[in-house]
């Protein structure tokens, strides 16, 4: 779906979310969202904050998973996703903080095997997520599942392609700042999501988006496993399709 605007396309984004949410509601049931990091979905998170603050949205029902993050990584690094999710998200709404569950970038690496397994039962005793947002890095990767990622792989220790570092380093002053690893839910794990929202904004995605959804389904570019899926939705804004 192409809008004119990144402003249009988050609000509808957002009230899909609000709509599920409020389903949920009405049911007596959580709602298990998934989320996304980088600049992409901001717009939704405010959307949604602006919902719960003038609008009476309710998060209380809600439980989140994160992606991925950045390994290792302190949850209080202003770089963190647990500082990005809180800073535009979680501490505006009334999420009660035992739902937000973020892979863990302070895990010794023995544990970290088991803590995937752990995310990924999670998910599943949840009874799946019922929307799962994602941007899409310039590499082609959804979360951190980079070139080479397998579209059964689940939530893993991967390494980022330099390409992704580099896109990164301005947060972290500097490429050499920037973890060389992260933890990210895999292929296999977004693809179980009931929904799957793929935003991508302003011309410099205009060429992966392209390979996204025209090119060739290959493991070089992660992002075109999601054209096997037939509940995942593109949403752009005009600069971001243009090369389509
Ligand atoms: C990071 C995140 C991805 C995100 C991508 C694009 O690598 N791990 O989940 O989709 O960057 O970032 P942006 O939205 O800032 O373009």
């Amino acid at each position: 779906t192409v809008y004119p605007s990144q402003d249009e396309a988050s609000v509808k984004v957002a009230e899909r979310i609000a709509t599920i949410i409020k389903d949920k509601q009405a049911k007596g049931e959580k709602a298990v969202l998934g989320l996304a990091t980088g600049a992409t979905p901001v717009k939704v998170y405010k959307e949604l904050v602006r919902m719960h603050k003038e609008d009476g949205l309710s998060f209380n029902n809600v439980v989140t998973f994160n992606l991925d993050e950045y390994y290792p990584m302190l949850p209080t690094a202003e770089q963190s996703y647990v500082a990005f999710m809180n800073k535009h998200l979680f501490s505006h709404v009334d999420i009660p903080q035992e739902n937000i569950n973020i892979p863990d970038g302070t895990l010794a690496p023995e544990d970290v095997q088991a803590f995937c397994e752990a995310y990924e039962q999670k998910i599943s005793n949840l009874g799946g997520l019922d929307i799962q947002l994602l941007g899409i890095g310039r590499t082609g990767h959804i979360g951190f599942n980079e070139p080479g990622s397998a579209p059964n792989s689940g939530t893993r220790l991967v390494t980022l392609d330099d390409l992704t570092r580099r896109d990164a380093s301005r947060e972290f002053g500097g490429k050499e700042n920037v973890p060389t690893k992260a933890i990210t839910m895999g292929v296999g794990t977004i693809f179980k999501a009931k929904e799957i929202v793929l935003m991508a904004w302003n011309e410099k995605k205009a060429e992966i988006v392209k390979k996204a959804v025209e090119g060739e389904i290959s493991s070089e570019i992660p992002a075109t496993y999601l054209q096997m899926s037939d509940h995942v939705e593109f949403v752009l804004d005009e600069d971001a399709a243009s090369a389509l």
